[in-house]
């Protein structure tokens, strides 16, 4: 049994801490597109190639199952890939749907209509492409009716964390919340739709000032997959072997990891 994780790059490992921790007995493979992040940038015919091409490359190492840990690529491509071109027999998951019953209090499954839900002003904190693809307001009006969303796209912020540069992070975070709260002054909940940016979550809550909820995805992921693996066990792939790839260069990709997640991570090439 083995579960695939993808992202653009380090952006997905938040999940994967996450999802390791929660299911010690599964073994996971990485996969982190680095040599094309970041996708935020990117068209969705682009998006949607270069996630099929991991997703493959996950699938070969035995991972019937792919989480795919990067919003960009769930809001831009998951949907034509169900759609089109996933078989039967294999599942890609996104990281969307998670956090958007954990904001509208549903339980996984629940499809009655949409209804009022307790936070009415949401900030949502993304990637230019996955604010432009309104696919979270879009999931959002399925299940909750009269809440407010400003979205904030976060440029340069994904592209700083991959190149390890902390510091350049921190201050492009301070200034897209200013950016944000000049529009929605007071927010009650906050959405890090980017799996990079649970990294800089301190930073993000600081800036937005108590009284906010910070919502990131990782943890809601890990109790989703747990749940989905209980539910459909035939999806626990055939791979055996924990590994991570990346398509940019190991060494690098595994200082990089390692600075952020403060514990060793060695990558080898895909
Ligand atoms: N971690 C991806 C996400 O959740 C990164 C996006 C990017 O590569 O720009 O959106």
């Amino acid at each position: 049994m083995a579960v695939g994780i993808f992202d653009s790059g380090l952006g997905g490992l938040t999940v994967y801490e996450a999802v390791a921790k929660r299911l010690p007995d599964v073994p996971f493979v990485y996969y982190g597109d680095n040599a094309h992040a970041p996708y935020g940038v990117r068209d969705a015919d682009d998006i949607f190639n270069l996630t099929c091409a991991g997703v493959e490359r996950l699938w070969a190492e035995g991972c019937d199952l792919v989480i795919l840990a990067c919003n960009t690529a769930s809001a831009a491509a998951l949907k034509r890939m169900q759609e089109t071109w996933v078989p039967k027999d294999k599942r890609v998951l996104g990281v969307f749907v998670p956090l958007i019953e954990a904001l509208t209090e549903r339980q996984w499954g629940d499809n009655s209509p949409p209804r009022e839900v307790a936070v009415k002003h949401v900030a949502l904190f993304a990637t230019p492409a996955t604010v432009s693809s309104r696919a979270f307001q879009r999931e959002l009006a399925f299940r909750a009716i009269g809440v407010d969303v400003e979205a904030q796209p976060c440029g340069g912020v994904v592209d700083a964390i991959e190149a390890g540069d902390e510091m350049l992070a921190e201050a492009l975070v301070r200034s897209h919340v200013e950016a944000l709260k000049r529009r929605m002054p007071h927010p009650e909940a906050a959405i890090l739709g980017c799996t990079h940016y649970p990294l800089l979550e301190k930073t993000f809550a600081e800036a937005l000032g108590s009284g906010v909820k910070v919502y990131s995805q990782a943890n809601l992921v890990a109790e989703s997959l747990a749940d989905y693996l209980a539910r459909r066990p035939e999806f626990r792939g055939t791979g055996k072997t924990p590994k991570f790839l990346t398509t940019g260069d190991p060494k690098k990709v595994s200082d990089k990891a390692t600075q952020f997640l403060r514990h060793r991570i060695e990558f080898e090439a895909a």
